[in-house]
C-alpha cells in the first residue's frame, strides 16, 4: 500500500494505538476519518490537522455502526483503508459467578461484532477502489490466552480467524486484508499492567513497514518471538502468557 493519499477510517482514534495511527497517517498526507466517542479528543485531532474528519459514535450499538457506514459511504466515496482499532479489555472472574450478560455482550460487540459488521458494510466501497486495505488490530492474547481476561481473548481469537478467512475470500481482489498483532503498547488500555512496553509511535513505525509491504500478518515487536515459541513449543507459549 502507498503511505499517502489514502482515505482511511480509523476506529479507536481517540486513544492509544488508534490515536497514534491517526496523527501519523494524517501527517503523511492521508485523509483520516477519526472515529471514537470522546468528542473532546476528536475535536483536538481535527484542530491539529485539516486532513482529519471526526465522527463521534458508539460502536457498542450496532445500529450506530450501520449509520456510521452509511455516512462514510456518502461523504467519503473514495475510502480505501479501514483500520479497526477500537477495543476494550475487562477482567472477569467467572469462577466467582460475577459476570453478567450485558458486560459480556458489550465487550464482544466492541471487539468483534463491530469490526466484522463495519468491514461487511464498507467492503463494497473498498472493493470499488484500485487498491485498498482492511486492517484489523487483534492481539497476541487472541493466539495464546491469559486467564484474567477470557472474554477479551475470545474476541481477539475470533478476530484473528475472521481476518484470516476473509483474507482467503478477498485474495484475488484489490483489497489487502491485514491482521496487526501488537505487543504490549503503552496506552490507557495497559495502564498499570505489564513491563517493557513499546510506545504507540514505535508501534506505528513497525506497522507502516508491514502496511507498505502488504503483509497479511504484521507481528509487531516481541510478537514475532511469541509466534516462534508457539510453533516450537505451544505449551511454553501457554505458560508464558497464562498469568501475564
Ligand atoms: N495496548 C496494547 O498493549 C495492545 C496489545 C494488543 C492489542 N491491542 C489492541 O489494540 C487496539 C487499541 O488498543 P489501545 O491500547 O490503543 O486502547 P485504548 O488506548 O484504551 O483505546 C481504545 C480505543 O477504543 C475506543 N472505544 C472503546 N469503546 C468504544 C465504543 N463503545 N465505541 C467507540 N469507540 C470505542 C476508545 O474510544 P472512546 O473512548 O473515545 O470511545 C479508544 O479510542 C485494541 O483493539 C486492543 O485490543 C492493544
Amino acid at each position: 500500500m502507498k503511505l499517502s493519499e489514502n482515505t482511511i477510517l480509523i476506529t479507536g482514534a481517540t486513544s492509544g494505538i488508534g490515536y497514534a495511527l491517526a496523527n501519523r497517517l494524517a501527517s503523511l498526507g492521508n485523509t483520516i476519518i477519526a472515529v471514537g466517542r470522546n468528542q473532546l479528543v476528536l475535536d483536538e485531532l481535527a484542530a491539529q490537522s485539516p486532513h482529519v474528519h471526526p465522527i463521534a459514535t458508539d460502536l457498542a450499538d450496532v445500529e450506530l455502526v450501520e449509520a456510521l457506514a452509511t455516512q462514510v459511504k456518502q461523504q467519503f466515496p473514495r475510502l480505501n483503508v479501514l483500520i479497526n482499532s477500537a477495543g476494550i479489555q475487562y477482567n472477569y472472574p467467572f469462577a466467582e459467578g460475577a459476570v453478567h450478560l450485558p458486560a459480556i455482550t458489550h465487550e464482544i460487540t466492541v471487539n468483534l461484532l463491530a469490526p466484522l459488521w463495519l468491514s461487511s458494510l464498507l467492503l463494497p466501497t473498498l472493493l470499488a477502489q484500485p487498491e485498498a486495505a482492511l486492517v484489523n488490530i487483534s492481539s497476541g492474547l487472541g493466539l495464546v490466552p491469559k486467564q484474567s481476561a477470557p472474554v477479551y481473548c475470545g474476541t481477539k481469537g475470533g478476530l484473528h480467524l475472521f481476518t484470516k478467512a476473509l483474507g482467503y475470500q478477498l485474495a484475488r481482489t484489490s483489497v489487502h486484508v491485514m491482521e496487526v498483532i501488537p505487543p504490549l503498547v503503552d496506552t490507557p488500555m495497559t495502564a498499570g499492567r505489564g513491563r517493557n512496553k513499546i510506545s504507540p509511535d514505535q508501534f506505528v513505525d513497525e506497522f507502516l513497514r508491514g502496511f507498505a509491504r502488504n503483509r497479511r500478518e504484521i507481528n509487531v515487536g516481541k510478537v514475532g518471538l511469541l509466534r516462534l515459541i508457539q510453533r516450537i513449543s505451544p505449551a511454553l507459549a501457554d505458560t508464558i502468557l497464562k498469568n501475564s
